[in-house]
């Protein structure tokens, strides 16, 4: 059974004080993690104080970034193995932002990937689709080439821990979120592609996140598609009372 899994992605936002006072006020009231799994990624900066301050509770703590390589002369760069010491749970790889602005390719990424597993975490693989490409093929299917590069030498076993996020950057930051449909088939296209790779129990193992302007009203038609096993949420995550009503999605619903 595949767990909603539902993150905020702060991205370069929040001061420290701003973050901890978030954990603060979200902490007692998140669902339990057996119904949905909830998480926050920050900036390395926080991650340390944040996890102290979560404790007992169930958030998950996501790293937005890595390096690929553990130790070494990599001036400014974030060791995997260092989040891992401290406690992070996830690390996100690959986000449209680090491939736009950080020339991230895919090669990177599977590095990346691959740095994750060894040090025991769990990437968050995310796949952009522009909207010229889908405009000009009228189909989705950029991702299945970002999919399969990242996961070049991944094994079966290993690959039961990833996440995948389908996160179209024409969807991010615009407060429009992709069409339920559109975000269906990215998920649904991701899917095929892990059981091409692997298998279709594999690929029915793994959970697929849709990312791109998520809010708390729109995230419950979002989950209630077949493909989708969460949501990865930037603007709607930095506020903590629309946070908590995010995370909360299926109590909401019975209200
Ligand atoms: P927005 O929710 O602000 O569109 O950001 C989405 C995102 O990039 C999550 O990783």
């Amino acid at each position: 059974m595949r767990i909603p899994f539902i993150a905020g992605n702060w991205k370069m936002n929040l001061s420290l004080e701003d973050a901890l006072d978030f954990i603060d006020s979200i902490k007692k009231d998140l669902p339990d993690s057996n119904v949905t799994e909830t998480a926050i990624a920050a900036s390395p900066l926080f991650l340390q104080s944040i996890i102290d301050h979560k404790k007992d509770s169930q958030l998950k703590i996501i790293a937005e970034n890595c390096f690929y390589k553990d130790d070494g002369a990599y001036t400014g760069e974030v060791s995997p193995k260092v989040l891992s010491e401290i406690g992070t749970d996830y690390v996100i790889i690959g986000h449209s932002e680090r491939r736009k602005y950080f020339n991230e390719t895919n090669d990177i990424i599977n590095k990346k990937v691959h740095a994750v597993l060894r040090n025991n975490m769990n990437p968050i693989i995310c796949c952009d689709e522009t909207m010229g490409r889908l405009q000009s093929e009228n189909k989705i299917h950029w991702v299945v080439n970002q999919v399969n590069a990242s996961l070049k030498g991944v094994s079966a076993e290993d690959a039961k821990n990833i996440i995948i996020a389908y996160e179209p950057s024409w969807a991010i930051g615009t407060g429009t979120s992709a069409s339920n449909d559109d975000a269906q088939e990215g998920c649904y296209l991701i899917r095929q592609t892990l059981a091409d790779i692997y298998s279709d129990e594999i690929a029915d193992e793994i959970r697929i996140l849709y990312g791109g302007s998520v809010n708390y009203k729109n995230v419950t038609s979002l989950m209630e598609q077949r493909d989708i096993d969460g949501v990865l949420a930037g603007k709607s995550s930095i506020d903590s009372n629309d946070f908590i009503k995010l995370v909360n999605y299926k109590k909401n619903q019975n209200k």
